[in-house]
């Protein structure tokens, strides 16, 4: 089980690290947008900040696989843990086949069926990312497709790692790694609200006050 965060804000990715429970990191264009930055820099200051992730994510925009492949030779030499994200297209596929044999990370992004995750997988991919929430926003079922892809990526022993994007509520990550999602990538506030039970905070409120009230018992 994995943990990523879905996000280029890197000093809230630091805080969130300090827990001991994050393994890796995924940006987006638009997550780069937001952040201000360039991709280049966000991806350097990561791989300073945090040495010991798995995987920090570099994607690429362009229409054929050369070009991204280009792209990429700009990445992966940023660190070990540079990994592509190539989308699921006829040219993203061939750049996926091309740096998965040469040895580069990739993470084959913009699934929504099980289909395109059969090629992601056949192209060795190293990730693939169905988006769940988006799917859902579409009147399709993103845990459905997670388990039917975990099922082919099970039946078939191969080693693509399934990684649930686009996941935005607590029960929705549980879901996923329920049914045999190997990473999920979360947003922070998503991450954040997997802590959360009511029933946590009222059963330490009550040990709290009877921890007290029994220190003062007893002297
Ligand atoms: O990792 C993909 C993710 O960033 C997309 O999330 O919420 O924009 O669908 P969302």
């Amino acid at each position: 089980m994995r943990f990523f965060l879905d996000t280029a804000d890197v000093d809230a990715i630091a805080s969130r690290y300090e827990t001991g429970l994050i393994d890796g990191v995924t940006t987006n264009p638009t997550l780069i947008l937001k952040s201000g930055r360039t991709q280049h820099d966000v991806i350097k200051e990561l791989a300073e900040r945090f040495p010991l992730m798995e995987s920090i994510s570099a994607e690429v925009v362009a229409e054929t696989a050369d070009e991204m492949i280009a792209q990429a030779e700009t990445f992966y030499p940023l660190a070990p843990a540079v990994t592509i994200k190539v989308p699921c297209t006829v040219e993203g596929l061939k750049a996926c086949k091309r740096l998965s044999d040469g040895g580069i990370k990739t993470n084959v992004t913009l699934v929504f069926s099980v289909a395109q995750a059969c090629l992601a997988m056949k192209a060795g991919a190293t990730y693939l990312s169905p988006f769940v929430g988006r799917l859902n926003d579409n009147s399709f079922s993103g845990v459905e497709l997670i388990k039917a892809i975990c099922g082919v990526q099970k039946e078939h022993r191969m080693e693509t790692k399934i990684l649930a994007a686009s996941v935005r509520e607590a029960h929705q990550a549980s879901r996923c790694l329920l049914y045999g999602a190997h990473v999920l990538t979360l947003p922070i506030k998503t991450f954040d609200s997997m802590y959360n039970s009511v029933l946590t905070r009222e059963g330490l409120d009550l040990f709290n006050r009877d921890y007290a009230e029994a220190s003062l018992s007893n002297g």
